[in-house]
């Protein structure tokens, strides 16, 4: 099998591919024949030495990558359902940029027939992590404001569809003009461009009353902002800080990173009850045990690909040789939808 691994954190020349065994399933897991790998910035953070579950779980070396779609090649004691051959679609908790992964039966899925390979492969983190954030934590109802950053991205792009088949008026922002149109097809009511015009000040006049649930993963550039246009009980959910990070040359500025990590707003617990917000996070990659979790969750969503009410994201395919190049266009902001590699 072959596979990218980074042997110590660093810019994009740490991405290597290299050939290693082939693998075997242990008991209740499935060795998956990988045709398509979906990439997120997590990987980037990943590469770059700062991500905490690549840490806390694996260290350096590493394989980046949570997630991809192929078919099973084996299935290991115990698991009866899954027959070779099958198009699978499987979550990883890293070890995905491969030819091959084993996981948990309980980490793959049956690919439904209304998502490409490619497009299966950039599904599970980014509308996993979306319906976390929307459905488990901010619990928005119909009619609700949400304001989506980022909204052309994977995970933005998903929140914004969740939203919308949620029944809530999205509004999404983008950094990038180019990006406008994508967020409208998804299904957002509004689109601000922060290219083009002052975003709190659009944000202010699209919704004067505040926002019922922002969805933040820029961090520092925006979360204090995004606190304050919260609307009475709204809930600002932080789930990224990728504004502390470059946009290119693909090595973070240690300086710049510990002036972002104490500029960020810490919240007051007084402040919190008083004015009636709450501040919610999380990290999905700490949540892979909650088997339960996601498999209902993943569960609805493929009910929604099926009847045609989630759109698949936009996807543009990498051969595994142009890893770097991927991790590049994904840091340099400017990409919309999915990039998925292709080993
Ligand atoms: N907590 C979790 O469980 C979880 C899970 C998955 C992803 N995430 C986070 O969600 C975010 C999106 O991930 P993704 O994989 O779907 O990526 P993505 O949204 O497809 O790409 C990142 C987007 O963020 C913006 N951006 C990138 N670098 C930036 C920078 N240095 N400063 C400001 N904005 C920047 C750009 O959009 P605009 O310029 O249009 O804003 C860019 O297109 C990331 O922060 C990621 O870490 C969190």
């Amino acid at each position: 099998m072959r596979k990218v691994v980074i042997h110590r954190p660093g810019g994009y020349d740490r991405l290597c591919i290299e050939e290693h065994p082939d693998l075997s399933p242990g008991p209740g897991e499935v060795l998956v024949e990988v045709e398509a790998v979906g990439i997120n910035y997590a990987d980037c953070v990943t590469r770059m030495g700062l991500y905490a579950s690549a840490k806390h779980y694996v260290g350096f070396p590493i394989t980046p990558g949570f997630e991809v779609a192929g078919r099973v090649a084996a299935a290991g004691q115990g698991v009866t359902d899954l027959q070779p051959g099958t198009e699978v679609m499987a979550l990883t908790r890293f070890n995905g940029y491969a030819t091959q992964v084993v996981v948990k039966r309980e980490q793959v899925f049956v690919k439904p027939a209304g998502l490409s390979v490619p497009q299966a492969a950039g599904f599970a983190a980014v509308f996993l992590t979306a319906w976390f954030g929307l459905f488990e934590l901010a619990h928005p109802r119909a009619g609700d404001r949400l304001l989506v950053h980022s909204a052309a991205g994977g995970v933005g792009g998903a929140l914004v569809q969740l939203g919308r088949i949620a029944g809530c008026k999205v509004v999404g922002v983008v950094g990038a003009s180019h990006k406008v149109d994508a967020v409208r097809q998804m299904g957002a009511e509004a689109v601000i461009d922060k290219a083009s015009e002052d975003l709190w000040t659009a944000a202010e006049r699209v919704s004067p009353e505040g926002y019922d649930v922002i969805l933040d993963a820029n961090g520092v550039a925006t979360l204090k902002q995004s606190y304050r246009h919260l609307a009475p009980v709204g809930k600002l959910v932080v789930y990224g800080f990728h504004s502390m990070l470059p946009r290119q040359g693909g090595r973070p500025n240690r300086l710049r990173l510990l002036w972002d990590y104490y500029r960020t707003p810490r919240f007051n617990p007084f402040s919190l009850t008083t004015r009636n917000r709450s501040v919610l996070g999380f990290n999905l990659s700490f949540l892979f045990d909650r088997s339960e979790l996601l498999r209902e969750a993943m569960d609805q969503l493929l009910r929604w690909v099926e009847d045609g009410s989630i759109q698949p994201l936009a996807v543009h395919t990498y051969p595994f040789e142009q890893v770097a190049q991927a991790h590049r266009d994904l840091e340099s902001g400017q990409t919309v939808g999915k990039l998925v590699l292709i080993p």
